[in-house]
């Protein structure tokens, strides 16, 4: 088949690659040039550095004969002729604090696409095409992207919603052996393209293939999003905040207990300085949106996402309350700027919470290390008087003050012999993601005073 992406990044790339990969013809388009033109590079290190998932570089590299990148919409156009289905795959923010999505990008392509479709064949618009929504979008958004499609005259087509579970870090190992998949039709003339789209798994035994209706497939995909948000939040929330308020209590013990029983399974009990990332806070908030603005009251989603950002900022403060740490002129080392690991996405990272609250404490120096998202990191907060970058951790927490862990970079599990045997001052050691919980208490032995998520105060 031929396939078109629109919108090139962790959904559009990953998806088209495994498309390629299935035999199929993929054009990507994206208005992103530099990014078109990492990712079009055929080499590996190019394409790691600006979309960081493992697997993606190899997987581009020995498709390239059937995967396309591109920022000419002329290519698009000349595609569409013989093209079977496009995919939707731009970003869906959230507007400022509202909790609406930002649907302008998905809008200005699907109106493009538009213009383009009625052109298709030199105005015969010959063949059937579907429009599949990859992005995660509002329930009702099949209608309006219908509604854009017709009111520019386009026919001989159908609207799908097809959504992406996709977990960062793991994309493309997921994407190449997915647990289901979901498509969104209204008839079966569009199933029968999205088989043929997905034959590679609609037989496979271990994936399930899901057919449903439009709005059922995006509901079920923020339901999901939710659900997992939750029971993050509720490791966060209740149960490390049990663990840090009783003495004699391992978070890790209690994980156990909890998480043998197979009616709660094993999936979110990771303790974190909070869910960042690009899609479990914001779908949260598109969901409560969509019930407030039907006249729900969304309760248990909003105390939801309150409980989420409570953690963060509880953390931060145990500084002071526990360690009356005055952070006034203090150098801070910040570990991991990706909001976790095995990704170079920073979007929603704590990181960026962190740096602008050391900014307001008036601290003299931050020096931040991240193994794969400095770049990005380093745009938004360009290296400064006040902010510096280093090459290794080590080079990060050598004069620190305080050292704050926000990623679970497995390296850093290993920074406990570093700071016994060879820092010569005790910073405080605050660590959000558990990563020397093994060695609390050699770090404890050798004078060092630890706030961690899912511990009380260690001194
Ligand atoms: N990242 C994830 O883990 C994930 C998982 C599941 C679902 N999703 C959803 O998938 C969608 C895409 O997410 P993402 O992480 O790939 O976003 P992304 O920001 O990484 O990529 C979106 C791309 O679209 C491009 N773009 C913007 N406007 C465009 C236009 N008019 N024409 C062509 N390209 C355009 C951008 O340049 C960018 O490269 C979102 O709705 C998101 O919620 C993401």
């Amino acid at each position: 088949m031929n396939i078109l992406y629109i919108g090139a990044g962790f959904v559009g790339a990953c998806s088209a690659a495994v498309s390629a990969d299935s035999g199929h013809k993929a054009l990507v388009y994206d208005i992103d040039t530099t990014k078109i033109e990492k990712l079009g590079s055929g080499d590996r290190d190019v394409i790691e550095s600006c979309l960081f998932e493992k697997g993606l570089g190899d997987l581009l590299i020995r498709n390239n004969e059937r995967i396309v990148f591109t920022t000419d919409y002329a290519k698009v156009e000349a595609f569409l002729d013989t093209c079977d289905a496009v995919f939707m795959c731009l970003p869906t923010p959230e507007v400022g604090n509202t909790g609406e999505s930002d649907l302008s990008y998905y809008r200005a392509a699907a109106n493009d696409l538009a213009e383009a479709l009625v052109k298709r064949n030199d105005g015969k618009q010959e063949g059937y095409i579907v429009v599949v929504n990859k992005s995660t979008v509002p329930i009702e958004m099949v209608d309006e992207t219908a509604h854009i499609l017709d009111s520019h005259g386009v026919t001989s087509y159908g609207v799908v919603s097809n959504p992406e579970f996709l977990v960062e870090g793991k994309a493309i190992q997921g994407a190449l052996k997915p647990d289901r998949i979901v498509v969104g039709a209204w008839n079966q003339k569009d199933f029968d393209v999205m088989k043929q789209v997905y034959q590679r798994f609609y037989d496979a035994p271990d994936v399930k293939y899901l057919e449903v209706n439009p709005k059922e497939a995006a509901a079920g995909k923020l339901l999901a999003n939710y659900y997992l948000f939750a029971k993050l939040a509720i490791c966060f929330d209740v149960i490390g905040r049990t663990a840090e308020t009783f003495s004699d209590i391992q978070f890790e013990v209690l994980r156990k207990i909890i998480a043998s029983d197979v009616r709660i399974g094993g999936w979110g009990f990771y303790d974190s300085l909070y869910a960042g990332g690009s899609c479990l806070i914001k779908d949260a908030r598109s969901l409560s949106h969509q019930l407030q603005t039907s006249g729900q009251e969304a309760t248990l989603v909003n105390d939801t996402y309150v409980a989420n950002r409570r953690q963060l900022e509880t953390f931060l403060a145990r500084a002071e309350n526990d360690a009356h740490f005055d952070w006034r002129g203090k150098k801070v080392a910040l570990l991991g700027t990706a909001f976790k690991r095995d990704t170079n996405d920073i979007r929603n990272s704590p990181s960026i919470d962190i740096l602008h609250f050391c900014k307001e404490q008036d601290v003299v120096d931050v020096a931040v290390y991240d193994p794969s998202a400095l770049p990005l990191f380093q745009e938004m907060f360009p290296a400064s008087e006040s902010i510096h970058y280093t090459q290794h951790e080590f080079d990060a927490i050598v004069d620190a003050d305080v050292v704050i862990i926000a990623t679970d970079w497995p390296q850093f599990r290993g920074l406990a012999d570093v700071m016994i045997g060879e820092l010569k001052k005790k910073p405080l050691v605050m660590d959000g993601r558990r990563m020397l919980q093994h060695r609390y208490d050699d770090l404890k032995e050798a004078g060092f005073q630890i706030i961690a998520v899912g511990s009380p105060f260690i001194s």
